[in-house]
């Protein structure tokens, strides 16, 4: 009876310190308060005095109080250092959906914005502004705790002189170009004096060819398609492609570059380079971007998840091209996009961004698939991270 009591004395006090104060992050206030009240009737549930009483119930106000939308956290978690509100900005991108929400808001209308541009910096660096304005809006952006998500190597490459060409070059100073050619050399990235020809800030990509004597760089910007070789020594532009294809990604398709779909034009058109230029492929089934590609030895070239803008969802599924027909092929255990696949020793292995995952589909000499199995997870989200093949423990 007197837990009953207690329980109605608290609503009836909880009730009458937040009425007049509206405030954001209502589910979070309701959660704290819960576990304050549920803290009290264990307390008071073990008191044999008067005095025992007061003093929980003296707990209590103070816990509630320091609740978001609490009587010190009038403004819910702004300005509140709560665990609660900490704990919600910790890993943002990951955990908390209105903080990624409002990312994808901004991205959205960042991407509009960036259509609607003709070819001017300026019109591009407007849209950043515009970007950056919205982003500072959304929650967490000051009080992210994290594990960052910068790019990095994990343990598998393709290519024994791997090049890199990601962005991984940070953006402060938004105006120079992003053109640094990399190259790993034991454990250290060394800058090369060579540049790409052009600007590729993201959004482009990057193709072992030749047997790993040359690499191929292509896209970038929307609207882009430019492709420039990079021979270990100098960059040569080659063929443009028809259709722009940032997050397009590239891939080998009967032994030749393939890009397919488009992040910013969202179109679902596929190209195949050879000596002579790009030409086209059938459409792939979806208007797809930033999936990864990965050509078997047996002339079919699989697609692997990417973001479905028809329905706008991240996709599970792995598309086959084969003998100039998309199919439907397998499913990822877990949809992902912005991540990165490599085909080594009949395995690939492919590196989710969304869900960390490590995933391996294993072929046999035939290349028919024999098996998709989690094996393993990454310590945080790498977007599209560069992989390169090596030993255990390499660099650590
Ligand atoms: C080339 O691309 C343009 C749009 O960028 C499109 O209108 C045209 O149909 C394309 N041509 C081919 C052969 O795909
Ligand atoms: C290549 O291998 C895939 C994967 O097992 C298989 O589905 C496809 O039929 C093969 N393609 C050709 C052209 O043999």
């Amino acid at each position: 009876m007197l837990h009953f009591l207690a329980v109605f004395f608290l609503q009836a006090y909880a009730i009458q310190q937040r009425l007049d104060l509206p405030c954001e992050d209502q589910e979070l206030s309701d959660q704290c308060s819960k576990e304050c009240r549920n803290d009290y009737i264990s307390c008071f549930a073990n008191c044999e005095s008067s005095y025992c009483n007061s003093e929980c119930l003296e707990v209590f106000q103070d816990c509630d109080a320091s609740c978001p939308c609490g009587l010190s956290c009038p403004g819910g978690c702004a300005n509140c250092d709560h665990e609660l509100c900490q704990a919600r900005c910790h890993d943002a991108h990951e955990n908390n959906d209105e903080y990624r929400l409002c990312f994808y808001d901004a991205l959205f209308q960042h991407n509009m914005c960036l259509k609607e541009c003709p070819a001017s910096a300026a019109c591009h660096e407007l849209c950043f502004d515009i970007y950056s304005d919205k982003m500072a809006t959304c929650p967490c952006m000051e009080t992210e705790t994290t594990s960052t998500s910068v790019p990095t190597t994990t343990e598998i490459v393709t290519t024994s002189n791997a090049v890199s060409t990601t962005g991984a070059t940070s953006t402060t100073s938004s105006s120079s170009p992003i053109t640094p050619i990399a190259r790993l050399d034991d454990c250290t990235l060394n800058e090369l004096t060579v540049r790409l020809n052009k600007d590729r800030e993201y959004g482009h990509a990057a193709l072992s060819i030749d047997n790993g004597e040359k690499a191929l760089i292509c896209f970038g910007e929307s609207g882009e398609k430019t492709c420039e070789i990079f021979d270990g020594s100098t960059t040569v532009s080659t063929f443009a492609s028809n259709w722009t294809h940032k997050y397009g990604g590239l891939g080998l398709y009967k032994n030749q570059p393939a890009s397919v779909g488009c992040f910013s034009e969202e179109h679902q058109k596929a190209e195949t380079l050879s000596a002579s230029g790009w030409t086209s492929l059938p459409d792939h089934p979806k208007r797809i971007s930033s999936h990864s590609l990965v050509g078997l030895e047996n002339q079919s070239m699989l697609l692997i998840g990417g973001q479905d803008w028809g329905n706008g969802g991240l996709q599970s599924r792995i598309w086959q091209l084969k003998d100039e027909n998309w199919n439907q092929f397998c499913e990822l255990l877990q949809a992902d996009y912005e991540g990165s696949a490599s085909y080594i020793g009949r395995s690939i292995y492919y590196f989710g961004y969304k869900s960390k995952a490590i995933e391996r589909l294993d072929f046999n000499e035939a290349e028919d698939l024999q098996n998709v199995e989690q094996i393993g997870n990454q310590p945080s989200n790498f977007y599209l991270p560069v992989l390169f093949q090596t030993v255990s423990n390499y660099c650590i």
